[in-house]
């Protein structure tokens, strides 16, 4: 999996070691992020002894059982544990993932956990996911329409129609693309980001829609849109398997095509 640089502040101290029980045999290390801007103190990481043999396999089963057993002031979001809430996305051994989906047994040595990059924290892994969401809102994620509704159905979509929403309903807006991307990190405050992004996308191409050319009109910008330059780790960390550089390339062509 891609490694991504870790968050300005991540160069921090060694904080405490809590040991497994004695007598556990079967030992993986976790070292955690810790942080709580209140406190005033740095930053530090702190190292978990996990006793395996009563551990699940996922990373996020890992923490619940820090939590729960040897350190109740550890903070982290989780809801599903299925991979379809995305509020378990956080940088695990390097990469931005899902907590819930990451097996540990796929991670050699210890397993090092951090909040998301480039974003301000909230507290530990907990990462301030404000702006993200703001951008989110931004691109109106809704069909937006000027006709009138039919009286007697929904608005119907063709089967070919529905499948160009493939490979971009399913985003759950976990931020692992638009926090490993460069570009976002260096101009997050004007640039949409591939989350943004692919999701304005999914309600351009959306056939039922009649706002495409005032949500083209919206990206037509220097800075929304054209700050993508073909990275690429958006679509390398997604955890669904989406590809936010496909869905920028093609708003961009759609751009130039409605120029010609
Ligand atoms: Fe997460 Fe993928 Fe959606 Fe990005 S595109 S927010 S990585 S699900
Ligand atoms: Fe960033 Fe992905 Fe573009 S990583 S620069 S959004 S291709
Ligand atoms: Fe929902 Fe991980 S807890 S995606």
């Amino acid at each position: 999996m891609a490694e991504f640089t870790l968050p300005a502040n991540s160069v921090v101290k060694q904080g405490e070691l809590f040991k497994a029980p004695e007598g556990a045999t079967n030992i993986r290390r976790f070292i955690v992020y810790r942080y709580d801007p209140d406190s005033g103190e740095n930053p530090r990481t702190d190292t978990y002894e996990v006793d395996m043999d009563s551990c699940g396999p996922m990373v996020l089963d890992a923490l619940l059982k820090i939590k729960d057993e040897m350190d109740s002031t550890l903070s982290l979001r989780r809801s599903c544990r299925e991979g379809i809430c995305g509020s378990c996305s956080m940088n695990i051994d390097g990469a931005n993932t899902l907590a819930c989906t990451q097996s540990i047994a796929s991670i050699k040595g210890d397993v090092k956990i951090y909040p998301l990059p480039h974003q301000p924290v909230v507290k530990d892994l907990v990462s301030d996911l404000t702006n993200f969401y703001a951008q989110y809102a931004s691109v109106e994620p809704w069909m937006k329409t000027d006709t009138a509704t039919p009286p007697d159905r929904e608005r119907l979509q063709s089967r070919e129609d529905r499948e160009k929403l493939d490979g971009l309903y399913e985003c759950i807006l976990c931020a692992c693309c638009s926090t490993s991307c460069p570009s976002y990190w260096w101009n997050s405050d004007r640039y949409l980001g591939p989350a943004a992004l692919l999701n304005a996308y999914r309600w351009i191409v959306d056939s039922r829609d009649e706002a495409t050319g005032e949500r083209l009109d919206d990206l037509e910008d220097p800075f929304k849109l054209y700050r993508c330059h073909t990275i690429m780790n958006c679509a390398k960390v997604c955890p669904k398997s989406l590809n936010p550089a496909k869905a920028i390339a093609e708003t961009k062509k759609l751009l130039v095509q409605r120029k010609m």
